[in-house]
């Protein structure tokens, strides 16, 4: 039995202690939360933009409660901490954790500036522990298929590419969403995961154009151009829709023998429209990303691996793409990688 340690009990915290729970190889040991009400198990105030598993703590009594994650440096019993705290606490507590030797699996995005993004990689590479970014899409059933499919080019090579992600306004603990200086706006916390995935699968773009919409929120809606030197590849990535507008993730990636589409609203979810007529449903799984990815992240930990799936690099080229974006936005200009 191998044991976790939550740090931040809140939409995400939440998540990965219902894929724990769903574990017979894995205990929920001791969980971090700030909250009383949450540590005493009253859960009923966590919310997100996609329903996670409304059944509050089955068995809250043997999990150790703690205030501060402060206080688990040093315990033993723990196998790794999984950080689900606001963004802008990443960088000191994954520190504290690394400094004490323990394997960690932190939440993206990594930290809000390239800067902290590159002290706390410093420091893990200096560190003992296995080190993960939760860069969940990578994982994501049916967007790892794409990955393969554009990597392998098995329906030839990629023409052109687009990707959106869009969610109703979203809040978190105290508001830290709407401080860009804790969250870095719908750009750095949602369109990341776009960013991230364009990286990882076509590589460091040539140029990047970019114009969206800021608000006191920081960048709440952003559309960005991808050039390559084949292809162009677009993304579009908010959380200013109506409230009542469910969130949804979706990509149309155009090869030379098909179109794959993926649309979170849509069913299936996952279709390749060959261009000879046929339309091709793939068998993914029924999981998330987020499964997927622990699952990963475990399996390290049970054969005491090196990460190596999500590169320090992809992970500083993703944070600087965004920043690159924010100024094309603020310049009205194109820049360049
Ligand atoms: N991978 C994904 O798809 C995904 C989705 C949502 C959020 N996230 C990321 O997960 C992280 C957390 O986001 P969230 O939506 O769960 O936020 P949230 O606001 O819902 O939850 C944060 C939790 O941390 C607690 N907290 C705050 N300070 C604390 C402290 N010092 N010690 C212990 N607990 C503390 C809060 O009480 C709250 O319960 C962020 O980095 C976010 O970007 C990732």
């Amino acid at each position: 039995m191998k044991r976790v340690a939550i740090v931040g009990l809140g939409f995400m915290g939440k998540m990965h202690y219902d894929i724990y729970s769903e574990r017979k190889d894995v205990e929920v040991y001791a969980i971090a939360e700030q909250d009383e009400k949450k540590r005493k198990g009253d859960w009923s105030s966590i919310a997100g933009n996609i329903e996670g598993n409304k059944a509050a703590a089955a068995d809250i009594k043997r999990i150790k409660m703690v205030p501060d994650y402060r206080e688990l440096l040093g315990d033993k019993n723990i196998d790794w901490v999984d950080i689900c705290i606001p963004t802008f606490m990443h960088k000191k507590a994954a520190s504290d954790f690394l400094k004490a030797g323990y394997n960690v699996l932190v939440e993206k995005p990594l930290c809000p500036t390239v800067k902290d993004a590159k002290d706390l990689l410093s420091l893990k590479n200096k560190s003992k522990g296995i080190f993960m970014v939760a860069q969940c899409i990578r994982f994501w059933p049916g967007w790892a298929l794409a990955a393969e499919a554009v990597r392998k080019k098995t329906y030839g090579k990629v023409i052109h590419a687009s990707f959106k992600r869009v969610s109703p306004p979203v809040m978190g603990w105290n508001k830290w969403f709407r401080d860009p200086k804790k969250s870095g706006g719908a750009i750095m916390d949602l369109h990341i995961h776009d960013v991230d995935f364009i990286r990882w699968v076509f590589g460091r773009p040539k140029k990047i154009m970019a114009c969206g919409r800021k608000e006191m929120a920081g960048i709440t809606h952003i559309y960005a151009t991808y050039l390559y030197k084949n292809f162009n590849v677009c993304a579009e990535g908010g959380w200013d829709l109506a409230p009542t507008y469910p969130f949804n993730m979706y990509f149309c990636i155009v090869c030379e023998k098909a179109t794959l589409e993926y649309d979170f609203s849509k069913t299936p979810i996952f279709t390749v429209y060959m261009n000879d007529g046929q339309k091709i449903v793939p068998k993914i799984k029924t999981t998330t990303g987020w499964h997927e990815e622990i699952d990963y992240f475990i399996s390290l930990i049970k054969g005491g691996g090196k990460q190596t799936f999500v590169k320090d690099q992809e992970i500083i080229d993703t944070l600087d793409i965004i920043f690159k974006e924010k100024r094309s936005m603020s310049t009205g200009k194109p820049v360049t990688f």
